[in-house]
């Protein structure tokens, strides 16, 4: 399903609204996350950070691991915004491969500006996927 340039800007705005709970103390860089399933649910996330660093969750994976746990597995498309349009981490790339490497993907500043459009595949090229644990 194509979606329209207002649905677009409607899950980046979205993304940016749920921004404002990221739980950042240590790193002062909210991030917001949000995608539509291609059942048509929408889910947001947020990083949530700890005083033990590593634990550290990124709002994308917490977007979409919300998304898993009620059931849903297939992504039309996953926000991310930030302050100055950043970029998925490595961690985040491997995790929305694992759900679909046609996902797309958009990344957008703190003013729900989006700074570019993209998909996993181009991401993550020659992602690990579950394709390669079949016997
Ligand atoms: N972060 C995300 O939430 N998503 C990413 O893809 C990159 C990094 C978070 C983790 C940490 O809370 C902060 O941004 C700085 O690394």
């Amino acid at each position: 399903m194509t979606l329209t340039r207002q649905e677009k800007q409607a899950l980046v705005d979205l993304a940016n609204t749920a921004r404002q709970r990221a739980y950042v103390p240590y790193s002062k860089y909210p991030v917001g996350s949000s995608l539509r399933t291609k059942t048509g649910r929408i889910f947001t996330g947020v990083n949530v950070e700890n005083a033990a660093y590593p634990q550290t969750m990124c709002a994308e994976r917490i977007a979409i691991f919300k998304a898993v746990s009620e059931g849903e597995t297939e992504f039309e498309i996953i926000t991310v915004v930030t302050d100055n349009g950043g970029s998925p981490c490595g961690g985040c790339r491997q995790v929305m491969a694992e759900f679909g490497l046609d996902t797309i993907v958009i990344l957008a500043d703190g003013n729900g500006n989006i700074m570019h459009e993209t998909t996993v595949t181009n991401l993550l090229p020659g992602a690990f996927t579950p394709e390669h644990l079949k016997k």
